[in-house]
């Protein structure tokens, strides 16, 4: 008995050899041309495409494909030129009301905007992308229920971690939160899967996660003109040891910034300073660790990125958009409010480099403006005389996208180091050259039906464990007397290094059922008994889902095997038409 490789090796041995006396029979009588042994081992392959254009005019055009229910968005690609980040682009696109979207999932394409892993997501999504965890790869993303009006933009969740092999386990935090149960609504009936916040999951480099958690308080709201029995929902974060799942950290705005830093009103669009809709003054939407000691803290509602130190939870510096903070000025150009995702680079005694997408738009702000990336260099430490640096302002002659909300600036990406803009609120993700130049740009929806909470552009290897390449045979043209030809359609979500698909024919055996399929293993025991499987030859994987034709005869059905570096990694089922 042969492990699977060997006896796939030998079998293309056989066939090989088959192959090669046909040829060299037909041959020897025209003439010699040995190439063609090659091309009669290749199947011509195409990635298949089938793209849904609902007449709505509010859902995206959407992909479909026969061997899975995935259904992404047909994500519009264009390029400017210069070189782009190797990896695929992360997102979570979810329709905004409207049916923006087919499917509400993460999704990581490829250059083509070609998919390559739909996840399976229960709830809706944000933030997306691969992280390091006991010095694994691993995809992360948030899942869980967000709030709607009168107190818009939290959530309720849980963050999911799927290995290379998409082995899956969730992180939830075990505190005392207030709020959790205003989000069992009609439409949405039941409990949210957990407590944390959609605005950040960050892991540090002593594997464990920074998360945002909304908690509402009672707060005198009266010197902010706002109710004295007044409500506050306060954006804390917690750092969590991912192995045990314990809190290790936690920090609270409303503990250490004063209410008058907010520059949200206490009555707009996302609250009243009540129990039903408390006030979101303060609104972390990123966290990043700086070494054991620092936390730097994104609050879209102060125009600030505050500087914390952990052991007293107190503000060590302030960088705010309109008047600078701490550091006295904002650089011209460098003004920001409503901003997204603040992350330091290079932070050494002397400076650190800052990145920040900047919305500078909020749908009740009159002074609302273009939403663009900037870099900022500060030195330090921190001095009123020596103000920041701007260092790079991406943006676009011409176009005037403004995000009300959400959104990411991914710095200095791969070996080109370019610089990924994620839109938020609107379905578009932009990729720059390191001067700032447009090189790339995705789009996802119309006007501002889908949003993505951000996105990246990262580089992932994986194969699943848990399922196996998934093949689906269609009758190709008319039955002939003995011969018919197919089409066979194949894919295995999320495998990401797949090169080709060995294709086999297996004998249908006598009392198994047509039009049946057969586990990889049952195949195997069979094939063991009766030795009936034939190599036809190898298609190229092409696309998400890529399709061939086949010569088969009546009693005979299909089974692919994937191929990486030459060497077979997992079977699908055997196939057979009626
Ligand atoms: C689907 O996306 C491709 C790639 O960007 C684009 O060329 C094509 O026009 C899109 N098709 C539809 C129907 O939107
Ligand atoms: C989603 O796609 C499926 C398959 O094309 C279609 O039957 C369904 O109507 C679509 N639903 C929405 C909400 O677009
Ligand atoms: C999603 O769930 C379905 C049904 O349980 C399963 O067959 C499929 O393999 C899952 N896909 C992923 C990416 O986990
Ligand atoms: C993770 O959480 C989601 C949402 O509650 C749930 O559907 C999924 O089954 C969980 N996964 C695991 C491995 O527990
Ligand atoms: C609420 O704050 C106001 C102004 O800061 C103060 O005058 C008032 O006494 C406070 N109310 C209570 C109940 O503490
Ligand atoms: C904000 O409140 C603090 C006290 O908490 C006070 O010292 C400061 O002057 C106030 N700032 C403004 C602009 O009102
Ligand atoms: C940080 O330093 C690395 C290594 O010198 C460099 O490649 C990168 O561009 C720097 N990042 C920023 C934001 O300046």
């Amino acid at each position: 008995m042969l492990p699977p490789q060997s006896r796939s090796r030998a079998a293309l041995l056989t066939s090989l050899f088959a192959v090669g006396c046909l040829v060299f029979i037909y041959f020897t009588f025209t003439l010699v041309d040995h190439t063609r042994i090659d091309q009669l081992l290749d199947i011509p392959s195409s990635p298949y495409v089938e793209i849904i254009v609902p007449e709505n005019h509010e859902t995206w055009p959407y992909r479909v494909y026969k061997s899975s229910p995935v259904r992404p968005p047909n994500i519009s690609i264009n390029t400017y030129g210069g070189e782009l980040a190797e990896g695929f682009l992360f997102l979570t696109p979810k329709g905004r009301g409207r049916q923006g979207v087919n499917q509400t999932a993460p999704f990581a394409f490829d250059s083509d905007g070609e998919l390559v892993f739909a996840a399976n997501a229960t709830y809706g999504t944000t933030d997306f992308r691969v992280q390091t965890y006991r010095a694994q790869q691993h995809l992360t993303y948030w899942q869980g229920k967000s709030t709607g009006s009168p107190n818009p933009g939290h959530g309720y969740g849980v963050v999911t971690f799927l290995d290379s092999e998409y082995e899956e386990f969730n992180l939830s935090v075990k505190a005392d939160i207030n709020g959790i149960e205003d989000v069992d609504t009609e439409k949405k009936p039941g409990p949210a899967p957990g407590t944390i916040d959609i605005h950040e999951h960050d892991m540090t480099d002593r594997d464990t996660l920074l998360v945002t958690a909304y908690n509402n308080t009672p707060a005198n709201l009266s010197s902010m003109g706002g109710p004295e029995a007044g409500w506050i929902a306060d954006s804390l974060f917690f750092e969590i040891d991912v192995a045990t799942q314990d809190i290790i950290y936690r920090w609270s705005p409303l503990e250490h910034i004063p209410l008058n830093s907010s520059r949200l009103p206490v009555k707009s669009y996302m609250g009243s300073g009540t129990r039903s809709a408390p006030w979101d003054f303060f609104h972390t939407n990123s966290i990043q660790a700086i070494g054991s000691e620092y936390f730097l803290i994104s609050s879209r509602h102060t125009w600030s990125i505050w500087l914390i130190a952990r052991h007293t939870g107190e503000v060590v510096c302030e960088f705010n958009g309109e008047d600078g903070g701490t550091f006295g000025a904002v650089p011209e150009g460098g003004h920001f409010r409503w901003q997204h995702h603040a992350r330091a680079h290079n932070v050494t005694d002397t400076g650190f480099y800052l990145s920040l997408f900047d919305n500078h738009a909020m749908i009740q702000d009159p002074d609302s403006k273009r939403s663009s990336g900037l870099m900022f260099y500060f030195a330090l430490p921190p001095q009123r005389h020596q103000p920041p640096k701007l260092v790079k302002h991406l943006k676009v002659k011409g176009s005037h996208v403004k995000a009300p909300s959400q959104g990411s600036y991914q710095a200095d990406v791969g070996r080109a180091k370019t610089q990924v803009l994620g839109y938020g609120q609107m379905p578009l993700t932009r990729e720059f050259g390191p001067e700032g130049e447009l090189r790339m740009e995705a789009q996802y929806g119309y006007h501002d039906y889908v949003q993505s909470f951000r996105a990246f552009k990262q580089v992932w290897h994986a194969t699943p464990k848990a399922w196996g390449p998934s093949l689906v045979l269609e009758e190709a043209g008319g039955k002939g007397d003995e011969e018919r030809r197919i089409r066979a359609y194949v894919s295995w979500n999320g495998a990401t290094d797949v090169e080709s698909w060995h294709v086999f024919v297996v004998q249908k055996e006598s009392g198994h059922a047509a039009n049946g399929v057969r586990t990889p293993k049952e195949q195997a025991s069979a094939v063991e008994e009766d030795g009936h499987e034939r190599f036809v030859g190898k298609a190229a994987k092409l696309g998400f889902e890529t399709v061939f034709e086949l010569r088969v005869e009546e009693s005979e059905c299909v089974q692919v095997a994937a191929v990486r570096d030459g060497v077979a990694l997992k079977r699908s089922e055997v196939v057979c038409l009626p």
